[in-house]
């Protein structure tokens, strides 16, 4: 993903490419239908027994009561897991997490953060990403790691016991996995909006349509 400041002239000027392979995208895709579903079947369960003074409204919610939203949920979290585990053996295997997300250092996320702001990031190399996506890319697979061992240990808190005192108690693990919940959606707001946002001809460029 790219940011708001590509102008036409440097999408005529970046090479013709295609940035992600094939494998990503299609982990992509997969990825954000699992994650609408979690999303979604997670609202619903978490009415059944709000955490906080609130609830969410049923049109956003999946199943339509708890139990079919459980259902929804552990099918969902297969669809998820499988995704991800294949995503991660074959990021470390090509060496493109590596590549792609390292190193991120507190210099280039400040001096990036500050060039976003004022208008300056350099888009030259779609290829390589500027540190403050490096930080927020990498925070998201952590981020999506612990949701999934914090889904664990609520989902089996006897079997997964040393997991779950890990988060320090099924209490704190059911907070855990909201608050990453929380992070994603944002994360996907912001996501979404800068992908609409992209010129239409540079996506073209990126994802080959
Ligand atoms: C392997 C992955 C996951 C497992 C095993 C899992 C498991 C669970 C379980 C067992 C519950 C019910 C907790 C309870 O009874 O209070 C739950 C609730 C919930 N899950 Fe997940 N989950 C996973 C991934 C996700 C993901 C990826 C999301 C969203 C991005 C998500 C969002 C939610 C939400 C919002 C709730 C309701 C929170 C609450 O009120 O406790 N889950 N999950």
């Amino acid at each position: 993903m790219t940011s708001l400041t590509v102008s036409d002239e440097q999408v005529s000027a970046t090479p013709a490419k295609i940035v992600q392979p094939a494998w990503v995208r299609a982990l992509h895709w997969t990825n954000a239908v699992a994650m609408v579903l979690m999303i979604m079947s997670g609202w619903q369960i978490y009415n059944a027994s709000p955490l906080f003074g609130f609830s969410f409204p049923g049109s956003i919610t999946l199943g339509g009561w708890l139990g079919r939203a459980l259902l929804w949920h552990f099918a969902a979290m297969w669809l998820l897991m499988v995704n991800g585990l294949i995503y991660l053996a074959l990021g470390f295997a090509t060496g493109r997490l590596r590549k792609k997300l390292l190193p991120i250092t507190p210099e280039g996320v400040i001096s990036d953060t500050r060039a976003a702001l004022s208008g300056k990031l350099s888009h030259d190399d779609l290829t390589k990403y500027n540190y403050v996506q490096k930080l927020l890319y990498a925070g998201i697979i952590v981020v999506g790691i612990l949701i999934v061992l914090s889904g664990l240990s609520i989902w089996k808190p006897v079997q997964l016991q040393y997991l779950t005192a890990l988060f320090g108690g099924y209490d704190a693990a059911r907070y855990v996995h909201f608050i990453c919940m929380a992070a994603i959606v944002a994360f996907m707001v912001v996501h979404v909006a800068l992908a609409l946002l992209v010129p239409k001809s540079l996506r073209a460029m990126i994802i080959g349509r």
